[in-house]
């Protein structure tokens, strides 16, 4: 496995230069574009991994899975009284469907979508960043585990779009808490820094059936674990969802740091990572990389 992933690293890295590093978020803009991590951990508890994957870089929308996971755990179905599953067509931070949809975002993972399952929490934890941290820190199986106040501050600087789509669900009644509040806490969480590694390691469980190996918990029920990979599978990617389920034919979730997670249901979860994204803000060379592996492997959900 380890020199497939290799070989995988070869293939894409010629593709570093085609992209784009997100500059929305100042912060962000700084990273060095050059660089590329592939970990995969398999549901037997073994480690493979090629390139710079212990690196830790900005998961950014990865950490919508997080959240989304412990909201599930807490509210079951009544959630999705206040968010969709369905997905929306439109970039992450689209503004347009929030307004003639009556304030409940099409689904989990764009951003209007993580900001009402945030508030959520926000309702449930006193401090839910730090439940949040906690709970990814369990899943990785690594303490140090921390969010870059750099970026989560610059987040915070540079958040009108988001802010808009938080005060306009207000408006429509489908927001508790306070907004800036809830801004902090979903800025926090996106800026959490992460390898490769780490990534894989948490995801494991939505490989086995909703078991986290490492901690011995059932972090969700088997059931619950098939809902979250089906709305990978339809939104995790945003626009780009359905050529992902060309490509790729993986549950999956991308973030503007340049990682992307995918699943092999009862095999593996895998996570790759390079800074430069392409329009509908998704690693290039992440993209490329998983459409390698699953082609190896022979291998989708489909
Ligand atoms: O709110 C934002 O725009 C960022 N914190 C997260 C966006 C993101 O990662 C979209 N993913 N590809």
């Amino acid at each position: 496995m380890e020199d497939l992933l290799h070989s995988i690293e070869q293939k894409v890295k010629p593709l570093i230069g085609l992209g784009k590093v997100a500059d929305y978020i100042p912060a962000l803009a700084n990273v060095d574009p050059n660089q590329f991590g592939i970990a995969i951990y398999s549901n037997d508890g073994e480690l493979y991994y090629s390139g710079q994957a212990n690196t830790e870089f900005s998961i950014q929308s990865i950490s919508k899975v997080f959240s989304l996971t412990l909201a599930i755990k807490h509210y079951g179905d009544s959630m999705w009284q206040r968010v969709g599953r369905e997905p929306s067509g439109n970039p992450f931070n689209s503004l347009v469907q929030l307004e003639y949809e009556a304030g409940v975002p099409r689904n989990p993972f764009i951003n209007a979508g993580a900001l009402v399952i945030c508030d959520m929490n926000q309702s449930r934890f006193a401090s839910p960043h730090y439940a949040m941290r906690e709970f990814i820190r369990r899943l990785a199986n690594n303490p140090e585990l921390r969010s870059d106040k750099i970026v989560s501050d610059s987040e915070y600087e540079f958040r009108s779009r988001n802010a808009s789509m938080a005060y306009l669900m207000k408006a429509f009644g489908n927001f508790e808490n306070d907004v800036e509040t809830v801004l902090h806490n979903y800025f926090d969480n996106c800026a959490m820094r992460m390898s490769c590694v780490d990534l894989a390691k948490a995801f494991s469980f939505l490989a086995n059936r909703g078991f986290c190996q490492h901690t011995g918990e059932q972090v969700l029920s088997p059931k619950e674990t098939m809902q979250v990979n089906g709305l990978l599978a339809t939104s995790g990617l945003y626009d780009e969802a359905g050529n992902f389920a060309y490509r790729v034919g993986l549950p999956g979730k991308s973030g503007v740091g340049g990682g992307i997670v995918a699943i092999v249901p009862n095999r593996f979860s895998v996570c790759v990572w390079s800074p430069e994204l392409n329009k509908s803000g998704n690693s290039l060379a992440g993209m490329a990389a998983l459409e390698a592996l699953s082609e190896s492997i022979g291998w989708s959900i489909f």
